[in-house]
């Protein structure tokens, strides 16, 4: 059923922020080849998701097509490569006449468009919101139209909504019929960026912690695309080459905070040249399981003291996931006691996520924005 799409948070990965513009058959291609071959399918990735810019107009019956020159095969064709490496195939649109790169969008089209991604194979739908009125009324509306051509299309899509939190989608999208909500504008591959108008990873992780009652099983808050392993070389995330990326610390804390908060897993990085070190971490089976828990529940903020921010993320069957932050930009050191700190008087078996080693204490040192992540298995050994 429609509810039950995204049980989990969806994982997989995006065009937007490394190809912008260039998206192609042949990048989707080499993607697919990549996630299918390096480990991240087996870790749970599934979605390649094609962003803006893939449109090139509609043909005599209004039907949507794609540039002929980078999606030489068409999608249907493009699908069935994708579902050949048993990986599924995310479109993009919006809800009004023009997307924010000036192609064509869906508005008033949204069940021929539906019925077009269906009969092509598409397993996701982006829908953004650039070109179109303000109100929320509107934006409800706009989303919901959507939302039923999806839902009558006969093929199951995840819907994923788009509208930068500006009209609290946390409490409408899921009556649009939406999977997933961003929850503000996009993110930057920077850690801060001090300037209202663009949004760090930071700027953006401040903004969700109001927001954990609405995530659950089937519907989620999107705190946006992951910046991991970006290093500044995001067409659009580095804004023209103004950002020049995060250190490798600050992306596994990036990375790890996002799975404490139950968001979709979205990577962008050319999966081609991926490092080492970054598929292992997006593969870490412990934060996966972390995010991907059935309980389905977004982390809170259970202790702020001094730069030191606790989150607690309760799981299935009576374990816990805890992440240790430092905010600071200079180190700082940590000793957290379940039972008086954290309330938690029940026994544990604990690990260290990034050791993978059985610990007692929940005591350590961590450098400038660094993190420290464990799992609490309930019950003693
Ligand atoms: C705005 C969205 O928030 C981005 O994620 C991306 O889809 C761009 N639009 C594409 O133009």
């Amino acid at each position: 059923a429609w509810d039950s799409l995204a049980m989990t948070p969806p994982m997989g990965w995006n065009s937007w922020n490394f190809f912008e513009a260039r998206v192609s058959e042949q990048v989707i291609m080499d993607m697919a080849d990549a996630m299918a071959a390096n480990g991240m399918k087996d870790a749970g990735y599934r979605y390649l998701v094609i962003d803006d810019h893939w449109v090139a107009g509609r043909d005599k019956h209004n039907n949507l097509f794609p540039d002929p020159e980078r999606f030489p095969h068409g999608m249907k064709y493009l699908a069935d490569y994708v579902h050949g490496k048993g990986l599924k195939l995310g479109i993009y649109s919006d809800a009004a006449m023009l997307t924010c790169g000036g192609v064509t969008g869906s508005y008033n089209f949204e069940e021929q468009d539906a019925r077009t991604f269906a009969g092509w194979g598409i397993d996701f739908l982006k829908y953004d919101y650039c070109n179109a009125p303000e109100d929320v009324a509107t934006a409800f509306s706009r989303y919901a139209r959507m939302g039923d051509a999806l839902k009558k299309c006969g093929r199951p899509i995840v819907y994923s909504i788009c509208e930068w939190g500006q009209r609290k989608p946390w409490l409408w999208a899921r009556a649009a019929g939406g999977h997933l909500w961003r929850t503000t504008w996009d993110s930057r591959d920077v850690w801060e960026s001090h300037d209202n108008n663009l949004t760090g990873i930071m700027e953006i992780f401040l903004q969700q912690e109001h927001l954990a009652s609405y995530a659950g099983p089937g519907g989620w808050n999107d705190p946006d695309l992951l910046m991991v392993g970006l290093y500044g070389k995001g067409a659009s995330s580095s804004v023209d080459g103004r950002f020049k990326g995060c250190t490798a610390t600050e992306y596994r804390t990036h990375f790890a905070l996002w799975c404490m908060l139950a968001a979709p897993l979205m990577v962008n990085m050319d999966l081609k040249h991926i490092t080492p070190d970054v598929l292992q971490l997006i593969t870490n089976p412990q934060l996966i399981a972390i995010n991907q828990d059935a309980l389905g529940k977004q982390a809170t903020t259970v202790l702020k003291r001094n730069d030191i921010q606790v989150l607690l993320k309760p799981l299935q069957r009576g374990d816990m996931a805890v992440c240790v932050f430092n905010r600071a930009a200079n180190g700082q050191s940590f000793d957290i006691d379940l039972k008086k700190d954290l309330a938690l008087w029940q026994p544990f078996q604990v690990t260290d996520v990034w050791s993978g080693k059985p610990v007692k204490t929940l005591k350590g040192q961590l450098g400038a924005h660094d993190c420290a992540v464990y799992l609490l298995k309930a019950g003693q050994k």
